[in-house]
């Protein structure tokens, strides 16, 4: 039976569910999935860090509380935050890196990837700042390090949108694609056709999650924007930097606005979208839309996502489900081992 030793790399709610995971799960995974994951070491800039080779306990870890210098409280566990020691020396197989976004240069995300993958050690990811500002160097860094990178909860969470565009979608000739591509703005929008205040809505969509630490990344467009330029250069071939992308938000939305579009069989919709142009050249943009009610996207609610894909040869393939939330975007870590444990067993 395979098993991988993972060094968890912030523990904020997606380790954490992670973490959770692994307790209730592990032994069914081994008839499932042909392996379990054992976890070696947890490093977080807020609750310390901690090594034990042994493997640690993963249900304790999940019900640690969120208190500064927690993982002292872990046989073996320190108040500080050793990152490098635990990326470095901690005797990973696969580095999980679920750090905070950081939509300007990537860090200290970036810095994480590059050291596991330097090492030679797989780094899994849900951290779009290293995928959409420094994502082909990253690549480049596994190819040449022969271990994998894979980041599929940093679009769309659990919902496979990458792997299902570069796989199963590969020679379908697609153009472009528009999507839902932030759970928050589209709670917010979704809780303001209810007529709940844009204030009170960004505070519900932190409680449950799915806002980033300042949501203003996700009512201005800029989450969508990263997501837009991963995508992008993943499925169109394009090099789009952040810059290329032309980004407007949904906080200029007012009720009035929302309930006059009600009125006309209408929603406002925040949506990313990206098209490859004849000459191969791409463009991108992140605005608030107003949808007609029958557009395949007007009708997605809540949190939920949704990314409708234009190709030459199907048409438009539209996939929705969820977008954020800490076990959903969990379980894209979890399909990303499970990829990476498919190729080493296909190699
Ligand atoms: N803050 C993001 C969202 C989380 O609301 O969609 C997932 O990237």
């Amino acid at each position: 039976m395979t098993e991988y030793k993972l060094a968890l790399v912030g523990f904020g709610g997606v380790n954490r569910a992670l973490a959770q995971l692994i307790a209730e799960r592990n032994e069914s995974w081994k008839s499932e999935l042909g392996f379990t994951l054992k976890i070696v070491g947890v490093t977080d800039l807020f609750l310390g860090s901690v090594i034990r080779r042994e493997g640690l306990d993963a249900g304790l870890l999940a019900s640690l509380p969120a208190v500064k210098g927690a993982l002292a409280q872990v046989p073996g566990g320190d108040g500080e935050a050793f990152n490098e020691s635990v990326i470095k020396h901690c005797g990973a197989d696969i580095v999980v890196e679920a750090t905070f976004t950081n939509p300007v240069d990537g860090e200290p995300a970036t810095s994480f990837c590059r050291w596991a993958l330097e090492g030679g050690k797989h780094v899994v990811t849900t951290n779009k700042g290293p995928i959409a500002l420094h994502g082909a160097e990253l690549k480049e860094l596994a190819r040449r390090n022969n271990v994998a990178f894979e980041y599929e909860g940093s679009v769309m969470s659990g919902t496979p949108v990458i792997r299902l565009a570069k796989q199963s979608l590969a020679g379908s000739s697609m153009v472009g694609f528009e999507g839902i591509l932030n759970g928050t703005s589209n709670f917010v929008l979704t809780r303001m056709e209810g007529g709940l205040g844009f204030a009170e809505a960004v505070s519900e969509a932190q409680a449950q999650g799915y806002a980033e630490a300042d949501p203003t990344a996700d009512v201005e467009g800029h989450d969508v924007r990263l997501k837009v330029v991963i995508l992008a250069n993943e499925l169109l071939d394009a090099k789009l930097t952040v810059s290329d992308v032309s980004c407007s938000g949904i906080s200029s939305l007012s009720l009035d606005d929302i309930e006059s579009a009600r009125r006309d069989g209408a929603r406002w919709k925040l949506i990313g979208a990206a098209t490859r142009h004849a000459d191969g050249s791409v463009s991108a943009s992140v605005g608030p839309r107003l949808l007609n009610n029958d557009h395949p996207l007007a009708g997605i609610s809540g949190a939920t996502n949704a990314v409708s894909f234009t190709t030459g040869l199907l048409g438009a393939v539209t996939v929705s489900g969820p977008g954020a939330g800490r076990t959903e975007t969990a379980f894209a870590l979890l399909s990303d081992i499970i990829n990476l444990h498919q190729s080493v067993a296909h190699n």
